[in-house]
Order: C-alpha cells, then sequence, then structure tokens
C-alpha cells in the first residue's frame, strides 16, 4: 500500500507555478490575481478562503478578499460579481458556497464572467468540460486526477466507480473519468439510492468516495489491490482537539488501506490539492490561456 501524499504533491506544484510566475514578470507580463468574495462567517468557508489567500501568497499571486455580512441582498452581491467581472485587473474570483439562504447559489454562478469562473462552476465551462473542450475545471476532480497522473495510477481501461453525484464533484469527476483524453475509464456512478453499491465497489480498480458519510466505505466493499480516493471532509465533534473536531474522510481508513495498492489519507490527501488546483485555474487565467 502507497500512502498518495496530497500535501507534497499540493507543494511541489505551488513551487512550479511560483517559478512559472517569476518569469511571466521577468518577461514584463503581469501578475496573477485572484479575487474571492466571502458572505457571511460559515466556519468552513472562513478556514477554505484564509487558505486560498495563503495559498495565492506562496505563488505569488495578488490576492483581494472581500468580505460581506450574510444579509447581504442577493441583488446587492449580484452586484460585487458583476464589478469584479469589469474589473481588468482581476483575472478569476470565486463566491465561497454555501450562500444565505436568501440568496440563490446558482444566479451567482452564473452572474459571473466565465472567462473569470476559476472554480469552473459557470455551465459554460461545465457544458465545455463535459465535451472535452479547453475550459476551467473545477479543482476537486481537477486535483484528484492530477494525482493519480503524478503517482502514475493506470485509469484507461480501468473499471471507476465514484460515490456521490454532485454538480461540483461527482458529476464532473465521472465525466472526466470517462474521456478518452483525461481517465479513459469505464465510469460507474453510486449516490445514497444506489442498490447494487456495495456490488459496484467490490468491482472497482478505482473508488472515489464523495458522499460527505463519514466512514461509509468499509473494508467489506474494497477488493485487493484498488486505489481509493477519499474527498470526504466532515468536521466531527473532537475534544481532544484545540479547535474541537477533526476532519472525517468517507473511507474507514484503517481497515481499508490495507487493501488497497494506494490510498489518500484525511487531512492531507485530496483537500490541498483543491486549493492548489484554484491556483492553477488562476494562472492559467492570468496567461489567458482558454478564454481571450
Ligand atoms: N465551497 C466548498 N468548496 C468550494 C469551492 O471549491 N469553491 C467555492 N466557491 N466554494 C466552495
Amino acid at each position: 500500500m502507497e500512502l498518495i501524499d496530497g500535501k507534497a504533491t499540493a507543494a511541489t506544484i505551488k513551487a512550479e507555478i511560483r517559478q512559472e510566475v517569476e518569469e511571466i514578470l521577468a518577461a514584463g507580463g503581469k501578475r496573477p490575481h485572484l479575487a474571492a468574495i466571502l458572505v457571511g462567517h460559515d466556519g468552513g468557508s472562513e478556514t477554505y478562503v484564509k487558505n486560498k489567500v495563503l495559498a495565492c501568497e506562496a505563488c505569488g499571486f495578488k490576492s483581494t478578499l472581500l468580505r460581506f455580512e450574510d444579509d447581504i441582498t442577493e441583488e446587492m452581491l449580484l452586484h460585487e460579481v458583476q464589478k469584479l467581472n469589469e474589473d481588468a485587473d482581476v483575472d478569476g474570483f470565486i463566491v465561497q458556497l454555501p450562500l444565505p439562504k436568501h440568496i440563490s447559489e446558482q444566479k451567482v454562478i452564473e452572474a459571473i464572467d466565465y472567462r473569470k469562473d476559476v472554480d469552473g462552476f459557470h455551465p459554460i465551462n461545465v457544458g465545455r468540460m463535459a465535451i472535452g473542450l479547453p475550459c476551467y475545471i473545477s479543482a476537486t476532480p481537477l486535483g484528484i486526477l492530477t494525482l493519480l497522473k503524478r503517482y502514475n495510477i493506470p485509469t484507461s481501461g480501468k473499471k471507476c466507480v465514484i460515490l456521490g453525484r454532485s454538480n461540483i464533484v461527482g458529476k464532473p469527476m465521472a465525466q472526466l473519468m470517462m474521456q478518452k483524453q483525461y481517465g479513459d475509464s469505464t465510469v460507474t456512478v453510486c449516490h445514497s439510492r444506489s442498490a447494487t453499491l456495495k456490488e459496484e465497489c467490490l468491482a472497482a480498480d478505482i473508488l472515489i468516495a464523495a458522499i460527505g458519510s463519514p466512514e461509509f466505505v468499509t473494508a467489506d466493499m474494497v477488493k485487493e489491490g484498488t486505489t481509493v480516493i477519499d474527498v470526504g471532509t466532515t468536521r466531527v465533534p473532537d475534544a481532544t482537539r484545540k479547535n474541537g473536531f477533526r476532519l472525517c474522510g468517507d473511507v474507514k481508513f484503517d481497515e481499508v488501506a490495507p487493501k488497497c495498492s494506494y490510498i489518500t489519507p484525511v487531512p492531507g490527501g485530496v483537500g490541498p490539492m483543491t486549493i492548489c488546483m484554484l491556483m492553477l485555474n488562476t494562472l492559467a487565467a492570468g496567461k489567458k490561456e482558454y478564454y481571450k
């Protein structure tokens, strides 16, 4: 069993990005600029956004954080999105999710100029990704693809089972794993209503768990030699920790790991890669790689 070290891989990639930024600046180019909108004080969102700002510093990017209280109206938030769309200095931006209930997340996502949508959530980017055109790919699936590639894990012709059908992870992951230019795998998507979930998991060469249910995947669901990717990051109460919680994956690591050829830990697996892929998308935005 080999542990897939997302933290180390992300650090390597961030150093590569920083190097490229230095080359861009030396050639007289512009420093990439990522902006983030954060609404309210959700603990998880605060942490994510703080880490995104730190990652920008590590990569040599400019970053701007725009904070609003959770009573901001939808109209005001859409106006802020419009301002970022029109700000020529901002190469890419994100609106951290979730948003307060009185604001339509879909409306906000669709208001973002797709050419600056470094989250890859806009329907134009989702659609272009689905048919294999150049576009921003959402960070978590892109991070998983990158880990599989950097660890030379074969995917072509393999059976890949994805647990979860979210717009951010499950669905795009399935699209990418099936496409010839990315995973080139045979893909099955299982979810909370799947009648044959365990049987499907047992047949998987690559199992990607993204259901948000702590320790859902147990040893009896995994065959010998499988590669297991754990996307779960549920906060479970833990009185022994300073912050009162620990992150728990979707995989019962201790009993599953001995059966795997490769496995990602939680934390330190997929998580650090996600923010790193946002940095890669921001670099692409700065270089106008996909859209003029
Ligand atoms: N909330 C949880 N993950 C994400 C993400 O990747 N992007 C944004 N904008 N919000 C999130």
